[in-house]
């Protein structure tokens, strides 16, 4: 733990510290020890739950927001702008090409993102680097063809939560260590778990495989 507090950059290096007084030699007697402990054990806790998820994470703001209710009834469905090609491998995010289908250098509205939009991206004809909620780490295979096509094809919500309904953006979160997203290990330090979309870490891509298939696959399926 203190090797972790040590790379986070804002000094709380103080509760690190404290995190193996529980070693120290004590010749008062066992019971100003014991206290000690526990003071020492409860200031590691606080400071492991409420302050170090904060030091934790990195936020990053997208390029600009995007409204997905609003483009999801100008568009008609999600297909038109996120939909598996004919190789079975994901479109993902669109790029600007299927934007400029209604978008051209002469902004539709008057809003502050359109503005951004065109004047950084439209204009100068560059790609919008948005960050990538979900994304998993290079040594994990995910296919959407898998998971989308089949009997029981899963549904965006499962995986990803209402993003397509929304009107605008979260930050995105990187984890400093790791470069995880926070998506992956979801928000709360407990691993509770409201809905299915709260976390996608390994055990809860296994969880669902073993519901639906009933075992939870081989290493090689997931990883490359
Ligand atoms: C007009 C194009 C367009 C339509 C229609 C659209 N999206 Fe998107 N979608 C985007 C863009 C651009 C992004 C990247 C910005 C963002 O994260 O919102 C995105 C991102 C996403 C992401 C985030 C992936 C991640 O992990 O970061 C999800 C999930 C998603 N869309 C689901 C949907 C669903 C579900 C629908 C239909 C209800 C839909 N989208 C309709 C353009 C579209
Ligand atoms: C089907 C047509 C269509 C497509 C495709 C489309 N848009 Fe839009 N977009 C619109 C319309 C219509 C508006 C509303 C204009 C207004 O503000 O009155 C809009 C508004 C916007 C706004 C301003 C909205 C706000 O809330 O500030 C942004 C930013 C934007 N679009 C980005 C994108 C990006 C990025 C893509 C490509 C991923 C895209 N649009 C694709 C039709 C489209
Ligand atoms: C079984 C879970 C699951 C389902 C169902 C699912 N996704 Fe995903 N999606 C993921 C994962 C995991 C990733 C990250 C993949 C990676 O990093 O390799 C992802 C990535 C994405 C991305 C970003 C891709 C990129 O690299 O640009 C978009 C956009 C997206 N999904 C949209 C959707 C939409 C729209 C649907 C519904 C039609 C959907 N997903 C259904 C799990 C799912
Ligand atoms: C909501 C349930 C659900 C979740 C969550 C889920 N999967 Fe799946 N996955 C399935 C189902 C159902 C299949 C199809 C199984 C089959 O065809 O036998 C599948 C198939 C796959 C396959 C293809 C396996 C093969 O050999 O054909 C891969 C790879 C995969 N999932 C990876 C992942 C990863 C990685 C995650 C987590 C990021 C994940 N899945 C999350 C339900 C889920
Ligand atoms: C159902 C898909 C799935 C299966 C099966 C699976 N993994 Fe994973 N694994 C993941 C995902 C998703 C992650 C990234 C998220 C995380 O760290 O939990 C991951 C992460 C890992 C990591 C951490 C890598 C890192 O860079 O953080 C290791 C090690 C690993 N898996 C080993 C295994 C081994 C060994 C097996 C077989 C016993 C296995 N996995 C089976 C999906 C899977």
């Amino acid at each position: 733990m203190s090797k972790i507090e040590n790379k986070t950059e804002n000094g709380s290096t103080e509760s690190a510290g404290e995190c193996t007084a529980g070693d120290i030699q004590d010749d008062k007697g066992l019971g100003l020890g014991v206290i000690f402990f526990i003071v020492a054990f409860v200031v590691c806790f606080l400071s492991g739950t409420l302050l170090f998820p904060k030091l934790l994470y990195s936020k990053k703001e997208q390029p600009f927001n995007f409204d997905h209710a609003l483009h999801v009834e100008e568009a008609g469905d999600c297909d038109s702008c996120h939909s598996l090609r004919e190789d079975g491998s994901y479109a993902g995010i669109p790029k600007l090409a299927t934007c400029l289908d209604c978008h051209s250098e002469d902004p539709l509205g008057e809003t502050e993102d359109e503005a951004v939009f065109v004047e950084e991206y439209v204009s100068k004809e560059k790609e919008v680097p948005w960050y990538i909620y979900s994304r998993q780490p290079d040594c994990v295979f995910f296919s959407h063809a898998a998971h989308l096509k089949g009997e029981k094809p899963t549904d965006c919500i499962t995986c990803h939560g209402p993003i397509g309904e929304s009107t605008s953006l979260k930050p995105y979160e990187e984890n400093r260590i790791t470069g995880y997203s926070r998506d992956i290990w979801g928000k709360n330090i407990f691993g509770i778990k409201k809905h299915s979309w709260d976390r996608m870490k390994m055990d809860d891509c296994a969880e669902c495989h073993k519901k639906e298939t009933g075992h939870q696959g081989y290493c090689f399926q997931c990883h490359k």
